[in-house]
C-alpha cells in the first residue's frame, strides 16, 4: 500500500480496497473520539482546503468545512462562477494558482472531465465533491454506515433502485466491488450504469468476491437485501429531462411494500437531498428502518478521516 498522503480522490477506484479500509477504520476511531468529547483533533493545523462548487450543496459543503475546522485547519469556499473561472480563466491556470495557497482542493462539477483537468494541473490533492460520473466521498460514508449498522460489509446485499447511471450509484457499485459486497441495481433500459464503471467494478469484484448485477425488476434486486438504497430521479443538471425521467423511473419507488420484500432488518439509505413522494415515500424515509440521518452524519466522520490521511 502506497501512503495516502498527497493522493487525489476523484474516483472510488483511486484507492485500493486496503486503502479504503484505512479510511473507514480511521473514521471509526474519529467518530468514537468525537463521541468521547474529543471533537477537535488538530492534525491539520495550519492547512487549508479550498472548496469549489458549480452546483448547490448542503451536506458536502458543511461537512467538509466542519471537518477541516475540527482537524485544526481552515477552508475557503467559492462558487465556480465567482472565481475568474467564470470569466474564462482556464482550469489549468486556476489549479496552478490555487496550489500556491491551499493544501487541497475539493470540487463539485458538472463534467467529470473538469475534475480530471483540475487534478492534472494542481500540485495538491484534489477530491471529487460530486461530478456527473461519481460521488466517491458519499460512498465512503455509505459503506461506513453499512459497516456500523450491519457489523460487516463483505457479503452484505445492497439493492439500489432508480437511475443506474446516477453518480451516487456509480460510486456505490465501485465501493461494493472493492469491499466484497453484493450489489443489485434495479433500473429500466436506458439507465444502465456507465460501461467503464462496470468494467472497473467487475475487475475488482474478481478478487474481492463481490457480486454486481443490473436487473429490471425491483423484486429481484430487493429480495434478500440488507440495504435498500435510492437517489433522486432527476440529478442536478438533468432538469430539462425531468418529465421523461419521472415517468420512466416511477416504477422504482421505494415504498413500504418494497421494504417488506427485503430482509426484515433491512435498512433504508439515501444520500439526500430526497424528493419525498418520488423515489421514496415519507413512510419509508421517516420509518423505523431508515438510517438516513446517521448516514448524513457519517459524511463528517469519513471526510475527517479522508482529509487527515491525504492532506
Ligand atoms: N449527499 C450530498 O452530497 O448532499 P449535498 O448535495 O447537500 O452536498
Ligand atoms: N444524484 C444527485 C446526488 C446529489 C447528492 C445529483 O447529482 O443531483
Amino acid at each position: 500500500m502506497r501512503g495516502l498522503k498527497g493522493r487525489d480522490y476523484i474516483s472510488v477506484s483511486d484507492f485500493s480496497p486496503a486503502e479504503i479500509w484505512k479510511v473507514l477504520e480511521l473514521s471509526r476511531d474519529l467518530k468514537l473520539r468525537a463521541y468521547g468529547g474529543e471533537r477537535v483533533i488538530p492534525v491539520l493545523q495550519g492547512k487549508t482546503l479550498m472548496l469549489v462548487f458549480q452546483k448547490p450543496s448542503t451536506r458536502t459543503r458543511v461537512s467538509f468545512e466542519v471537518a477541516m475546522k475540527q482537524l485544526g485547519g481552515f477552508t475557503v469556499t467559492a462558487n465556480w462562477t465567482e472565481l475568474q473561472l467564470g470569466r474564462g480563466e482556464t482550469i489549468a491556470d486556476t489549479a496552478r494558482t490555487l496550489s500556491r495557497y491551499v493544501d487541497g482542493i475539493a470540487a463539485r462539477v458538472y463534467s467529470h472531465k473538469d475534475l480530471l483537468e483540475l487534478a492534472e494541473y494542481a500540485s495538491v490533492p484534489v477530491i471529487n465533491a460530486l461530478s456527473d460520473l461519481e460521488h466517491p466521498v458519499q460512498a465512503l460514508a455509505d459503506f461506513f454506515t453499512i459497516w456500523e449498522k450491519k457489523g460487516r460489509v463483505a457479503g452484505v446485499k445492497v439493492a439500489f433502485l432508480g437511475d443506474g447511471a446516477d453518480n451516487v450509484a456509480h460510486s456505490l457499485i465501485l465501493m461494493a466491488a472493492s469491499l466484497g459486497a453484493k450489489i443489485s441495481i434495479a433500473t429500466p433500459k436506458g439507465y444502465d450504469p456507465h460501461p467503464k464503471i462496470m468494467e472497473v467494478a467487475e475487475e475488482r469484484a474478481r478478487y474481492t468476491g463481490a457480486s454486481i448485477e443490473v436487473v429490471r425488476e425491483v423484486e429481484q434486486a430487493v429480495r434478500g437485501a440488507d440495504v435498500i438504497y435510492t437517489d433522486v430521479w432527476v440529478s442536478m443538471g438533468q432538469e430539462a429531462e425531468a418529465e421523461k425521467r419521472v415517468k420512466e423511473l416511477s416504477r422504482y419507488r421505494v415504498t413500504k411494500e418494497v421494504m417488506e420484500i427485503a430482509k426484515p432488518d433491512a435498512i433504508f439509505m439515501h444520500c439526500l437531498p430526497a424528493k419525498r413522494g418520488y423515489e421514496v415515500t415519507d413512510e419509508v424515509i421517516d420509518g423505523p428502518n431508515s438510517v438516513v440521518w446517521d448516514q448524513a452524519e457519517n459524511r463528517l466522520h469519513t471526510q475527517k478521516a479522508l482529509l487527515a490521511l491525504i492532506l
